[in-house]
Formats: C-alpha cells, sequence, structure tokens
C-alpha cells in the first residue's frame, strides 16, 4: 500500500468515525427531546370532532391545547368520545349537529374505564361531598375535645 493509499483509508476512516459521532449525538438529542415533550405529539382528530376541535380552538384554544396534550388526543379519543349524551339525559343539549352534555361525569369515564369507576365508587372518595348534609364534622370536633353545646345557627356549629 502507497503512503497516498494509506492517507485515503485513514481519511474515510476518520471521516466514517466523525459521522458516526454526529448520528449518535442527533438520536440522543431527539430522544432527550421526545422525553422531555418538547416534539409534538401525534395525534389524529375523529371526523366526529374535527369542528370540535376547529372552532372551539378560535373560542378557548387553551383547551384544545390542553387536549393536544393529553394521552387521550394521542389515542383517538376527542371531544364527542366524552361529551356525548343521550336526547333524554336531563342535561343534553343539541349543539352543532350533536347532542352533548357539558358536565362529563365518572359515568361517561365508564365507556371506556369501567374497572377504574367501579373502583372509585366502592371508595369513600366517590360519597365525600355528603359531608356537607352530615353532622360528621360535629362528630370530628367533639371527638377533637370541643365540649360546647351543638349551635347549629353558628357560623361554625359546634364551636
Ligand atoms: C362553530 C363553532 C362551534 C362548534 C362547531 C362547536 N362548538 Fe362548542 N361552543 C361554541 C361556543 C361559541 C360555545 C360557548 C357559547 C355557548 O355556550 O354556546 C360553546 C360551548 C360548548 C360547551 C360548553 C357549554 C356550556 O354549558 O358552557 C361544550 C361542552 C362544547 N361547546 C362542546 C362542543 C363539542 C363536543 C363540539 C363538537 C360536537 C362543539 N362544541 C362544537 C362553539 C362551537
Ligand atoms: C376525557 C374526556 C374529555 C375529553 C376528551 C374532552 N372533554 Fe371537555 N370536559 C371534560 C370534563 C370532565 C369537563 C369538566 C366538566 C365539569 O365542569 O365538571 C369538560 C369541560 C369542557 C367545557 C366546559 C368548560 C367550562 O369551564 O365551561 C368545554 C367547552 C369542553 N369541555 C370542550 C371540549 C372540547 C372542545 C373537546 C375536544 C377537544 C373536549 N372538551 C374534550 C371531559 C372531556
Ligand atoms: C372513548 C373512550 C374514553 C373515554 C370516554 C375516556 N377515556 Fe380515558 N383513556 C382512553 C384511552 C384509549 C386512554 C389511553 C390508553 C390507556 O391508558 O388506557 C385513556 C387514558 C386515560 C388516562 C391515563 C392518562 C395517561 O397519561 O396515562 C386517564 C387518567 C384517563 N384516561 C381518565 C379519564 C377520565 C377521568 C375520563 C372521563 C372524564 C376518561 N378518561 C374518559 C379512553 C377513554
Amino acid at each position: 500500500m502507497t503512503l497516498n493509499q494509506k492517507r485515503v483509508l485513514i481519511a474515510i476512516l476518520s471521516g466514517c468515525f466523525i459521522a458516526s459521532l454526529l448520528f449518535v449525538q442527533y438520536r440522543e438529542t431527539a430522544r432527550k427531546a421526545e422525553e422531555a415533550g418538547l416534539t409534538p405529539a401525534h395525534i389524529s382528530v375523529p371526523d366526529s370532532s374535527a369542528e370540535c376541535v376547529d372552532c372551539h380552538g378560535e373560542a378557548n384554544p387553551s383547551i384544545i391545547d390542553h387536549w393536544k396534550g393529553s394521552t387521550h388526543a394521542e389515542s383517538g379519543v376527542a371531544c364527542v368520545e366524552c361529551h356525548a349524551a343521550e336526547t333524554a339525559e336531563p342535561d343534553a343539549f343539541e349543539h352543532y349537529g350533536e347532542v352533548i352534555a357539558t358536565i362529563v361525569t365518572p359515568n361517561d369515564c365508564a365507556r371506556c374505564h369501567a374497572g377504574v369507576v367501579e373502583e372509585f365508587e366502592a371508595s369513600h372518595h366517590s360519597s365525600a361531598g355528603n359531608i356537607l348534609a352530615s353532622l360528621d364534622n360535629f362528630l370530628a370536633e367533639k371527638v377533637e375535645g370541643n365540649r360546647e353545646p351543638f349551635s347549629p345557627h353558628s357560623p361554625t356549629p359546634g364551636l
């Protein structure tokens, strides 16, 4: 092998080495950006919700941005999938060709997350709001040591 051939060979090998370094660097940067959520998610808007996304994108861009950042959007679960309602439901109303409800309850989530909703409904969390209509808070004050007579007209009954 002549000296010149050796030089060319070394130049080619060095070129390959630098190219592989740059390639690894590029892949690493792309991976980190994806991990940090800096790359746009792969979202396809189902036809049934295309108009909702277009119009609400103008009227309430924050709702659409929030949705676009969600696992639901990535999984093709859009507005109608959650907001759809039956005409007979008390809060249902017609809105641009679809019957929807504003408030999406665990019953709506249950269409897809039946197991999670079943667990939730068996938990104390699902009835926690009932404390407002109960005397449980008064009981808690007694347990804490309050001995004043109970006055339902006091701003803090029992104190
Ligand atoms: C052409 C525009 C347009 C389209 C299409 C549209 N919306 Fe709306 N939507 C609005 C505007 C404006 C409001 C707020 C005024 C109102 O309450 O009507 C609204 C209100 C709402 C509300 C809240 C109502 C309330 O009680 O506060 C929900 C939920 C909603 N839209 C969901 C949807 C869904 C789901 C779709 C797709 C089936 C959709 N929208 C399609 C413009 C649109
Ligand atoms: C995973 C289910 C889910 C999806 C998907 C979803 N929403 Fe909602 N949306 C909700 C829930 C839950 C609420 C809060 C209802 C409440 O106030 O209890 C809500 C509230 C709203 C409101 C009322 C906000 C307010 O404060 O008055 C509007 C408008 C709305 N959604 C529009 C949309 C649009 C447009 C899309 C599609 C891009 C969408 N939603 C997708 C579950 C969903
Ligand atoms: C039309 C079906 C559908 C409805 C309705 C629905 N979801 Fe989902 N949800 C999905 C799918 C699909 C995924 C993504 C796959 C998975 O994690 O199971 C998901 C994922 C989730 C996740 C995991 C998010 C993450 O980042 O890992 C949560 C939390 C969730 N849903 C809550 C809800 C709640 C709360 C409601 C009701 C307000 C709801 N979903 C309504 C289908 C649905």
